[in-house]
């Protein structure tokens, strides 16, 4: 009788067991082995061997017990650190330094967020650029030698493809060159998401409010001093960013208007773009989302303030 199996614990416990398992083979560890569980971005490429160096550099200095690497599809994540993380992006961390833990900022994407000059300075002494940051200093990579032979041997472990010129290329290399290169690629797989329109029309040229505003002129030089002298010098001459009091904009002589000034703030700049016919090179952040519309201005007028002082002089 069919109900016979009803009577027999054990052997009940048994076969609901062998059925409830052929269940998860087929609904869990099958798909697990099919390519579409295993995505890869279109642009994600394998880690070089200096950029696998400086990851190995990550994990040893443990950065990740500070630092994530993965931006949660939440609004607040996505509007503070660009797009949320795509499982494809992952395809070549082996392991994934997702990490749990932020003391320090996310890092899913800041590949390419600053120059490389940005990070040296940043990694040699984290606290001249914030005054508070927790973040330990290590300028003591630099002048640490790579060793080619090992990172050789951890591409090959890897599965990674190299070339010979690369591994040797390493040896004149020190490991914050290559936590450098790691860092400037994390997350650039990713296509950026394109920058907003610009807020103002190119051709109605909008005049600062505050042109000339002492008090704005004043609360202007304080944001310098906090937001912008760490990239452009303590007195705007230039450093990792251009001269500002000078009589070039994006490498090219000639005056622009102030709302050029206060949209290259606003947006910041990405390699190639071009405003008022001159190109970018990059490594200008966006501070639309840290200042508010009256703080830009308020640079904007402190700019031209130092530069008329500049010429005078
Ligand atoms: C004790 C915690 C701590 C450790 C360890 C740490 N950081 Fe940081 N990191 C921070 C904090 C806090 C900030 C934000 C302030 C700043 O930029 O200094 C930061 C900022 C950064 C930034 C700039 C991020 C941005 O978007 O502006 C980078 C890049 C970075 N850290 C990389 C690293 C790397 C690589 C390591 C390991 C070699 C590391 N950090 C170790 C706390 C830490
Ligand atoms: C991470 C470094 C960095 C920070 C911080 C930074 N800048 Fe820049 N800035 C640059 C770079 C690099 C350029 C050149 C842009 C390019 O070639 O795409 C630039 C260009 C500019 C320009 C165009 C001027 C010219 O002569 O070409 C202005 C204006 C400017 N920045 C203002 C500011 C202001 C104001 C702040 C602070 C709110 C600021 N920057 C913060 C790196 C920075």
């Amino acid at each position: 009788m069919t109900g016979g199996i009803y009577k027999k614990p054990v052997l009940f416990a048994i076969v609901a067991t062998v059925v409830i398992l052929i269940g998860t083979m087929v609904t869990m560890f099958i798909p697990m082995l099919t390519s579409q569980m295993h995505p890869r971005l279109e642009d994600l490429k394998p880690f070089t061997a200096i950029q696998l160096a400086g990851r190995d550099i990550y994990q040893r200095e443990g950065c990740n017990n500070c630092h994530t690497q993965t931006v949660r599809p939440l609004k607040t994540e996505v509007m503070r650190y660009g797009e949320y993380s795509k499982a494809g992006e992952f395809a070549y961390d082996r392991p994934f330094l997702w990490g749990s833990k932020r003391t320090g900022p996310d890092l899913a994407r800041v590949g390419g967020k600053y120059p490389d000059a940005w990070h040296y300075r940043h990694f040699e002494n984290p606290q001249a650029f914030f005054a508070e940051s927790n973040m330990p200093a290590y300028g003591w990579l630099k002048g640490k030698k790579l060793s080619p032979s090992d990172m050789e041997s951890h591409m090959k472990a890897i599965g990674f493809t190299y070339s010979v010129e690369e591994i040797s290329a390493l040896s004149e290399k020190d490991e914050l060159d290559a936590l450098v290169s790691y860092v400037q690629i994390i997350g650039a797989s990713v296509k950026k998401k394109p920058a907003p329109a610009a807020v103002i029309e190119e051709k109605e040229h909008v005049t600062n409010p505050f042109a000339g505003d002492l008090k704005a002129i004043e609360s202007g030089e304080k944001l310098y001093a906090a937001n912008c002298a760490f990239c452009h010098g303590p007195n705007a001459k230039g450093d990792i960013g251009p001269d500002l009091t000078d009589d070039e904009f994006l490498y090219v002589k000639g005056d622009v208007s102030d709302d050029d000034y206060f949209e290259i703030i606003n947006n910041g700049t990405a390699p190639g773009m071009v405003e008022e016919g001159r190109t970018a090179k990059g490594g200008m952040p966006s501070f639309k989302d840290s200042l508010d519309r009256n703080e830009r201005w308020s640079l904007v007028a402190y700019i031209r303030a130092i530069q008329v002082k500049g010429a005078q002089k």
